[in-house]
């Protein structure tokens, strides 16, 4: 198998800041641990910024921009409110899903296609600000081709379900929608799209997407951070590094 490349791995630390958060103080530090993700080989760090601040802070977003070395991908809602803290900021990379309040977690991709005129005028002066776009959505090519014609530079695509579906052992539905993901992942390309994957991923099913060509960047959080709790977060970065590394046939 030829190599295909260097995939960069996101690490999502809002995890970290759930379990701060859980007891009100200051520790664990997210800056902490994305400092530590840096070292251990991450290319990025995403932190989202809710509107109901379950997880991150505004402050968390100015530490991170001010001692990150690594680009912040900046997720948010399409809102006012975080557009203008993007504005002031400037992250890299600003990642646009769709946020209810009552949802555990992000729960499904951006309706891109049926909002298509409003994300059109968000994005605009955030591109023209110098961030690169992304929206996070699912492997319809319906969603695909609008982030195309509004003009994002990025769609990443939502693998919770097939992180799910593999969880609970359904095989044939998992391997279905790993399909539907590799066939979202090469339209998405085509249309000039960088292509992204992120939600629910662990060591074996990152390894899965990892191996489709067109995708460039994983972004992982929840189970880097639960994994820490066993084997530390600087070991686990590296161990999610070198399976990625064998998918793509790279060596380091
Ligand atoms: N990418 C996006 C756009 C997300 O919303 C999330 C979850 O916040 C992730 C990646 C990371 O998902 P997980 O924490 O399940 O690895």
């Amino acid at each position: 198998m030829k190599p295909l490349g260097r995939l960069r791995l996101g690490i999502n630390i809002d995890h970290v800041a759930t379990i701060r958060n859980a007891r009100g103080g200051a520790l664990p530090d997210p800056l902490r641990a994305a400092l530590l993700a840096e070292a251990a080989g991450a290319d990025g760090i995403t932190a989202h910024l809710r509107e109901d601040r379950r997880h991150i802070r505004d402050t968390d977003i100015e530490a991170l921009m001010a001692g990150l070395s690594v680009p912040l991908n900046f997720e948010c809602a399409a809102t006012a409110e975080m557009q203008a803290i993007a504005l002031r900021h400037k992250p890299h990379a600003v990642c646009l899903v769709p946020e209810k309040r009552e949802e555990r977690t992000t729960e499904g991709g951006l309706d891109v296609a049926g909002d298509a005129k409003r994300l059109a005028e968000f994005i605009a002066p955030l591109r023209d600000a110098g961030c690169r776009v992304s929206m996070f959505i699912g492997h319809e090519a319906a969603q695909i081709e609008a982030s195309a014609k509004i003009g994002a530079a990025v769609v990443e695509l939502h693998t919770g379900r097939y992180c799910d579906l593999t969880t609970e052992g359904q095989h044939d539905a998992a391997a279905a929608e790993l399909e539907a993901l590799r066939k979202g992942s090469a339209h998405a390309h085509a249309l000039g799209l960088e292509v992204h994957m992120g939600h629910g991923l662990d060591f074996e099913t990152a390894a899965e997407v990892a191996a489709f060509p067109e995708v460039m960047e994983l972004n992982i959080g929840h189970f880097l951070i639960g994994e820490a709790v066993f084997r530390g977060l600087g070991p686990a970065i590296e161990e999610m590094r070198r399976r990625m590394d064998i998918a793509r046939n790279v060596t380091a």
